[in-house]
């Protein structure tokens, strides 16, 4: 039999790993915590990179590198400009359409990102980003495109130099990585084990055989990962008989969902998995944060099947290599809290802030008196019906921008100076997981009052879901509080519920409490495949026309401070968890 040489290659590493193999490490999961679905990952010269889902959100498909395998930098993002997929994002209404899961691999001195994205009226986009510098947003090429059949695309190169992609179902085609042309028809590999949704498959080719992981089940509590291996690539694919070998079905942990992964190695030959799961518990109620990604050692003897350790809070496996931050680009570490007084010169927007399709041209910007958001026509919410020119419905953008909610428990702050003078007129923050799930605070001149309209605090929800929206409130602001920088904040102190506030700038002590509302309704609901953000818009509620809002006292300017209260992801549902009130 003829072994390939890349098993030969990993075998010599590990024995040459041997004789200084250090002690299993521990650490805690999720380690890409926040909205970072199917992830992923790849291993190139001692340096892990990881791709993550974004669906709608813009800029898409974050790129995170890191060298211990628990401190993730953003390094760019494989979609970063318009010009790469023109009009695209615009013509997209569904609020889990865009890009689906991607995988990232490294090929002759070059990442490749294949991506599909979905909701288009002619059909799904297949693409294909390369780079030679993942660290970079503007080395992203612009995309292969192919017209695939079914969703969640591997690439694959075989030893004789052809490539492979497969996809949901699980079907096998070759690729033309020059034209985009994919080979028909497609061939049947494996249809799991008969879990609903066969998909997202990696292939690997190791000792002689070629390994099909995949996700099947669905994507809630039933996910999981299974695997076949065949001798050949088109198969036929003999299932492992110990299937699944990934999943929390059935159990009572607080990590459930768990699935959709990816396998590599490190430099000392050991195997790992990065896969998604939701912080929710079997209740799968509460669980903002969507799907995150969790690392998991995978033990991997030769010409044997891959034995996953199951995904927990606190987890422990192969020695972790060395903590290190040293990797390079300007991006922040995911884990990281963020402090932004964007007032001053130079300011820009950092790079894992997030929109809801690509922005309209200039409404979010930094100038000198901080971060600008020039109101929109349409509210974080639009009217999906008034579908024909965009505008109402938010197809053009929303003046929205955030970034994920990365941890359980935090205190997330928006310094804002907003002066409303036509009623209609709001800005606020925002914990938004679809147009059709949100939970706002603004600063609002209320269209309904005619005369003497006073600029209110507006706390409102919106959810479909099967949990009731709390009633609405309107509440004067003090009018010692006008004309000056108003704080809204927005506070977890408890994982399941969020607390709404406000307060002048100056004065955090004159802090009134304006709401609370569930973290159940933005949960799931229109947004099962995506997660919670934290962030910041402005609009004009519809008035207006075009994509105009009415003139004066319209441009919302915010100083926006997001401290992330707890050191400690929930890890464990027993997990002792502090607030840190550092710089509260
Ligand atoms: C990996 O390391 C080799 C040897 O140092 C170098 O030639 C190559 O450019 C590196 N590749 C990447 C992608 O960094
Ligand atoms: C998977 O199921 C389809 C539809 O039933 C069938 O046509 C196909 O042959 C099956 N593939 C394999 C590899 O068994
Ligand atoms: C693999 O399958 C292809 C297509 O069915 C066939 O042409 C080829 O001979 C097979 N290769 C081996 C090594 O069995
Ligand atoms: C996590 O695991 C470590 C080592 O296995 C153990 O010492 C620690 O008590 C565990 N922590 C929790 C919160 O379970
Ligand atoms: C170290 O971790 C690996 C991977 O999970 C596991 O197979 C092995 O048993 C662990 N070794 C010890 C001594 O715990
Ligand atoms: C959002 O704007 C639309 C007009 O575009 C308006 O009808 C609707 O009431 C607004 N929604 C909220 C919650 O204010």
């Amino acid at each position: 039999m003829k072994w390939p040489s890349a098993s030969l290659l990993v075998t010599a590493l590990a024995i040459a790993a041997k004789p200084c193999q250090a002690q299993n490490s521990t650490y805690h999961n999720p380690v890409l915590p926040g909205w970072h679905s199917d992830p992923s990952c790849t291993q190139v010269n001692g340096t892990f990179f990881c791709a993550t889902s974004t669906f709608i959100a813009f800029p898409g498909i974050p790129v995170y590198a890191s060298t211990d395998l628990l401190n993730w930098k953003l390094i760019s993002h494989a979609w970063n400009r318009e010009s790469q997929l023109p009009g695209i994002s615009w013509n997209t209404w569904g609020q889990q359409d865009g890009m689906y899961a991607p995988t990232l691999r490294f090929h002759d001195g070059e990442f490749y990102l294949i991506c599909e994205y979905l909701g288009q009226s002619d059909g799904t986009v297949g693409v294909v980003f390369k780079t030679a510098d993942p660290f970079d947003d503007a080395a992203w090429s612009e995309p292969v495109i192919f017209r695939p059949e079914k969703i969640d695309p591997d690439l694959f190169w075989d030893d004789d130099g052809k490539v492979y992609v497969a996809t949901q179902g699980i079907i096998l085609q070759e690729l033309d990585l020059e034209t985009g042309e994919l080979s028909q028809p497609p061939i049947s590999l494996w249809n799991g084990t008969g879990g609903v949704w066969p998909e997202g498959p990696h292939i690997y080719k190791k000792d002689g055989w070629y390994w099909l992981l995949i996700a099947e089940g669905g994507t809630a509590t039933d996910h999981a990962i299974t695997i076949a291996r065949a001798r050949n690539i088109t198969g036929p694919y003999e299932a492992y008989e110990n299937n699944p070998i990934l999943t929390n079905r059935g159990t009572d942990e607080y990590f459930q969902t768990v699935g959709h992964g990816d396998l590599f190695q490190d430099t000392e030959g050991n195997w790992w998995g990065m896969c998604l799961a939701t912080r929710s518990g079997p209740e799968f109620e509460i669980f903002p944060m969507g799907r995150e990604a969790s690392l998991l050692p995978v033990t991997w003897n030769e010409g044997e099947w891959p034995v996953l350790e199951p995904v927990r809070g606190n987890m422990s496996g192969w020695a972790l290599p060395e903590a290190s931050r040293d990797i390079p680009g300007d991006g922040p570490f995911n884990s990281d809290p963020d402090e932004y007084d964007f007032t001053g010169e130079g300011g820009v927007i950092p790079k894992h802030f997030v929109y809801w399709r690509v922005p309209r041209e200039d409404s979010i910007s930094v100038t000198a008196d901080g971060l600008q958001i020039i109101p929109s026509r349409n509210n974080l919410t639009g009217i999906p019906e008034s579908n024909t020119d965009g505008v109402l419905s938010g197809r053009s953008g929303l003046a929205f921008v955030g970034r994920r909610q990365t941890d359980t428990l935090f205190t997330f702050s928006v310094d804002v100076s907003f002066a409303p003078t036509t009623p209609g007129q709001e800005a606020g923050i925002t914990v938004f997981l679809t147009q059709l799930n949100h939970i706002d605070l603004g600063i609002v001149l209320p269209e309904q009052e005619e005369s003497g309209a006073t600029t209110k605090l507006s706390f409102r929800t919106l959810s479909i879901g099967t949990i009731a929206a709390p009633e609405p409130k309107l509440v004067e602001v003090p009018s010692e509080w006008l004309d000056a920088p108003i704080r809204l904040e927005l506070q977890a102190a408890d994982p399941t519920e969020y607390t709404l506030s406000a307060m002048p700038a100056s004065d955090p002590n004159a802090r009134v409490v304006i709401g609370t509302a569930s973290a159940a309704l933005v949960s799931g609901g229109a947004g099962n495949f995506v997660g919670s953000l934290v962030g910041a818009y402005a609009t004009c509620n519809g008035l207006g026309s075009g994509t105009e809002c009415p003139e004066g006292g319209c441009r919302a300017i915010h100083a926006l401070e997001i401290r992330w209260g707890c050191a400690v992801h929930l890890s464990d549902r027993e997990c002792a968890i502090e607030i840190d009130e550092v710089g509260v």
